[in-house]
């Protein structure tokens, strides 16, 4: 397993991958995936990233009590008791469960963080999370490349649409100063499953040529 996987292996077999293995992840590796996160484009090459690894097994643990007591309430109270979500929605929230539940067990948890704050301003809302997540699908595939599963994460970020009550947030468990904001939480290690292409609609039922509809 290593970094000759072709590009195009990488994106077409890279999926979230939720069952980790214990194993430690050697530290040179979550290095590698840092250093590839930062090869990503921002709005203006400002690079406002900053990226926080956490190993510590206490730290591992406060953000999965963090993230459980969200998830909990938001997937397994919220979306997961309405009796009239769709069979497929039903699916995806039902794996996401085993985050919620499991989180703490993972090797490794990188979170990705942004310098500032979400401005209020919708017009400008795009260049700042747009800083982020170029750098965090680089890390997904950097990732793959040494044969790390992974799975972006953004309940029980700043910007989840539940907050912890019982737990400490995770910009707290961070240490995080004020004007920085953790945008998603990347759980890292050695997938228990096997790659695989992910499923998606048929691209051609998304793509339209020269104008809406074409
Ligand atoms: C912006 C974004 C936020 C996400 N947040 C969460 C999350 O909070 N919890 C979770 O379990 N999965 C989260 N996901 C993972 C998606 O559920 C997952 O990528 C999607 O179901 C497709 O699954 P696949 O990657 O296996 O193809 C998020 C994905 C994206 C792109």
């Amino acid at each position: 397993m290593g970094d000759d996987l072709s590009l195009h292996e990488a994106i077409f077999s890279t999926r979230s991958m939720r069952r980790l293995k214990p194993d430690p992840v050697p530290r040179a590796d979550l290095d590698y995936l840092i250093e590839a996160a930062t090869m990503a484009p921002s709005a203006g090459n400002m690079q406002m990233w900053a990226f926080v690894t956490v190993t510590d097994r206490d730290q591992v643990a406060r953000i999965g009590a963090a993230y459980r007591e969200v998830g909990e309430r938001y997937i397994r109270d919220g979306v997961l008791a309405d009796p009239d979500i769709t069979a497929d929605r039903r699916r995806v929230y039902t794996q996401a469960m085993h985050n919620v539940e499991r989180l703490d067990e993972a090797p490794a948890i990188v979170a990705a963080c942004l310098a500032g704050r979400a401005p209020d301003d919708a017009d400008v809302s795009s260049g700042f999370f747009g800083s982020i997540f170029p750098a965090v699908q680089n890390l997904l595939l950097a990732a793959r490349a040494r044969g790390l599963g992974t799975v972006l994460l953004t309940l029980a970020t700043d910007y989840s649409p539940v907050k912890p009550e019982g737990t400490a947030p995770v910009r707290e468990v961070l240490g995080l100063p004020d004007d920085v904001t953790v945008a998603a939480l990347i759980p890292v290690g050695y997938p228990q499953g096997p790659w695989g292409r992910p499923w998606r609609e048929d691209w051609r039922t998304r793509h339209h040529r020269e104008r809406w509809g074409g």
